[in-house]
């Protein structure tokens, strides 16, 4: 069933199923990040790190809500072609060309499910001696065993069902709707 009538149906096809996070929910949330970023970080060099391509999205509200100096980058981390693959080194296909000793790095991440890839990239990244390493998702599941690094901030606690939207996918499909809704 179609639960909002200015959602789903109009641009994102017959498998939504409904608006789990609306437009102005998500501004007002990320307004907020914004803020609580801008005041943990005080001092020193920010480097906001995007993982590609599920972030690109929040990271490019979410960097225009943040008042203070600060640098952009990304990287995009292969999974083998294999979702079952645990532990093991992550292998970037792009290494942001950006310094990373000695800053501060923000990580921004679309959703935390298993923790798998997070995991990988922390461990990654730490040994890239940043000054500080924290990690920003939109969206939390909660169901992750083990976190290596619990997100310091965090956008919504997410449902349990698959969504798709604001820069998530389902088969690279849904990413530029400016909603977040779940499959059918
Ligand atoms: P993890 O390694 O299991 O935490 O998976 C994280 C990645 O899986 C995210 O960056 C997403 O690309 C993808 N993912 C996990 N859950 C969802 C979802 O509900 N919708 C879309 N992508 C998801
Ligand atoms: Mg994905």
């Amino acid at each position: 069933m179609l639960l909002n009538t200015t959602g789903p149906e109009q641009t994102g096809g017959p498998e939504l199923a409904a608006t789990v996070f609306d437009e102005d929910t998500i501004a007002a949330r990320v307004a907020v990040l914004g803020r609580e970023i801008t005041a943990a970080y005080q001092a020193g060099d920010l480097l906001v790190l995007g993982l590609l391509k599920g972030s690109f999205i929040f990271l490019s509200d979410l960097v225009r809500r943040i008042e203070r100096p600060l640098q952009i980058d990304f990287l995009v981390a292969a999974s083998y072609g294999a979702e079952t693959i645990s532990g093991g080194a992550v292998r970037l296909l792009y290494d942001p060309e950006t310094e990373l000793r000695g800053k501060h790095i923000l990580l921004v991440e679309d959703i935390v499910d298993t923790g798998r890839t997070l995991n990988r990239l922390v461990a990654l990244l730490r040994s890239r001696a940043p000054g500080s390493l924290n990690i920003c998702a939109l969206l939390h599941k909660h169901v992750a065993e083990h976190l290596e690094l619990e997100p310091a901030f965090v956008g919504f606690d997410a449902p349990p069902n698959f969504l798709v939207g604001y820069g998530l996918d389902h088969a690279e499909n849904y990413r530029h709707l400016p909603y977040i809704a779940s499959l059918r």
